[in-house]
């Protein structure tokens, strides 16, 4: 089957990037893009394209190029359903933070609105993508909505998660490390994964189009992300160490990278990893194996949010210790509030949850991030007493934000850190200044030789 008419669920981070690259890719393929948050998608379609809702290195280029042409972004979920041949579900599967599974499970409402929906409009044949991270066989919950309350159209399901990064999406979209596909193996079920893989096609060698069974695809996600998020709380975890015993985690990281069956990527020791996914998914899994009984295995996974959740809040005991066991009243800078660089996506962020941890302890906390607006930020603490809201300050020019600080948290690793007039930074701090570095981007010796006390993950001196 040729596809020529897609639609995608969900304009979010996957979904928006996602559907321009397919759109740039394959101009013959007409793309729509729906959500239901309208402001959403009028940024989408805003014509300066510094307002696109998502932030990320060259995708203003890609939706220049595909936008109006074959890419389109809208509200009308149903037209966008109806003119269709494949629907990808792209919408958000967030913790559950309600009965059971509370805190754990992955919340699938906004999925199951979606098939349902799916299954009142549709009156041709569809194939249905689950882009979405889900537990493992949602498809069948997704089919059985489907088959039993459609129109008598015929459904495939395929799962087709989503690997890109933030802050390199469209890089990872444009050369995919691999493409998976995950469908049925019956004749309907092949040709389905063969359309999708058709697509891709356009642009991904084929060796790297992947195609497996559903379940291994589902699964295959959420794994995908536990072993990345373990790298990081693995590495963190030695960090401690190496604090504690004059060992430098820069160096030993090195060490063990070079070893190719370990590799050097993903071992940078930090104030905790953030993120919209990483958590989620984890959490996820556990309650998965829980729910199969396999506690051994939840228990193993759920200590990579444990040690995760022990790095941040490390990270604020060590700010408090080092400025002489009080920081009430203390004005500290933190530079950085997106979860990791070239994002302005600050869910789960690291720098939530120190902000929150100074601000207990009554510091006047200034905050600068060269891609977040203030209003996210103010958002990201709206479950604080309105009295500790006044403890926080969101400033446009880092320079006026470390004036008079006692101290700087580095907890995004922004290039522009690294290029600042630092001398002039010290010059304007109270003295002792120090710098507690939560992503060791700044070169320790020049931190030193200005006279700042730099404090680093992972090395004591
Ligand atoms: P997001 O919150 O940025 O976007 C989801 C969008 O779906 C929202 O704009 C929301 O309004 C819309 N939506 C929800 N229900 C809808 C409905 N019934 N009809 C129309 N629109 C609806 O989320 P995201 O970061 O794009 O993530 C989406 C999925 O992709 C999640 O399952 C996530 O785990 C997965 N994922 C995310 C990333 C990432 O880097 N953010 C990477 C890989 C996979
Ligand atoms: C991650 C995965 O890398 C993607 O493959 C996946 O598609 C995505 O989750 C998802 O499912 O949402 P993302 O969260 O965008 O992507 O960014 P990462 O580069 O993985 O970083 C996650 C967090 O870990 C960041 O806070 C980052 O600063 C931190 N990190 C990463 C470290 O602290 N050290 C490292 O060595 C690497």
């Amino acid at each position: 089957m040729k596809i020529n008419s897609i639609c995608c669920i969900g304009a979010g981070y996957v979904g928006g990037p996602t559907m321009a690259v397919i759109a740039q890719k394959c101009p013959g393929i007409k793309v729509t893009v729906v959500d239901l948050n309208e402001s959403r998608i009028a940024a989408w379609n805003d014509t300066n394209l510094e307002n696109l809702p998502v932030y990320e290195p060259g995708l203003d280029e890609v939706v220049a190029e595909a936008r109006g042409r074959n890419l389109f972004f809208s509200t009308d979920v149903d037209k966008a359903i109806e003119e269709a041949q494949m629907i990808f579900i792209s919408v958000n599967t967030p913790t559950k933070n309600y009965g059971a599974g509370k805190g754990m499970a992955a919340d699938l409402k906004y999925i199951e609105l979606c098939a349902r929906q799916i299954a009142r409009v549709a009156k041709t044949d569809k194939i249905v993508v689950e882009k979405s991270t889900l537990p493992v066989r949602t498809a069948e919950a997704i089919k059985t909505i489907l088959d039993n309350t459609g129109n008598g159209v015929q459904f495939q399901i395929l799962s087709n998660p989503e690997f890109l990064a933030e802050g390199t999406a469209v890089q990872d979209l444009h050369n995919p490390d691999r493409v998976l596909i995950g469908g049925h193996q019956s004749q309907a079920g092949k040709e389905a994964i063969q359309a999708l893989v058709d697509i891709y096609a356009q642009w991904v060698p084929q060796d790297r189009i992947l195609t497996t069974n559903v379940w291994s695809s589902e699964l295959s996600k959420l794994t995908a992300n536990a072993f990345l998020a373990q790298r990081v709380s693995s590495i963190n975890a030695i960090s401690e160490l190496c604090e504690k015993t004059g060992a430098d985690v820069s160096e030993v990281a090195k060490a063990i990278g070079m070893d190719a069956r370990i590799g050097s990527k993903f071992l940078k020791s930090s104030v905790g990893f953030g993120g919209s996914c990483f958590q989620k998914d984890i959490l996820n899994l556990v309650y998965i194996a829980k729910s199969y009984g396999l506690h051994e295995v939840a228990d193993y996974w759920e200590q990579v949010v444990i040690m995760n959740d022990h790095q941040k809040s490390r990270f604020s005991k060590n700010i408090v210790k080092t400025l002489y066991n009080t920081v009430s009243g203390k004005k500290i800078a933190l530079l950085g509030w997106a979860f990791k660089k070239d994002t302005n996506d600050t869910r789960e962020s690291a720098a939530i949850s120190v902000a929150t941890d100074l601000i207990a302890e009554q510091a006047q906390v200034v905050v600068y991030d060269p891609k977040v607006s203030e209003g996210q930020i103010l958002s990201d603490l709206n479950y604080l007493e309105k009295e500790d809201l006044q403890h926080i300050k969101v400033i446009a020019n880092p320079y006026d934000g470390c004036k008079e600080a006692h101290a700087i948290a580095v907890l995004t690793e922004w290039d522009e850190f690294k290029t600042y007039d630092w001398q002039k930074i010290y010059d304007s701090m109270l003295k002792p200044a120090f710098v507690f570095d939560g992503r060791n981007i700044l070169d320790k010796q020049q931190m030193k030789a200005i006279g700042f006390t730099y404090v680093a993950v992972g090395s004591s001196s």
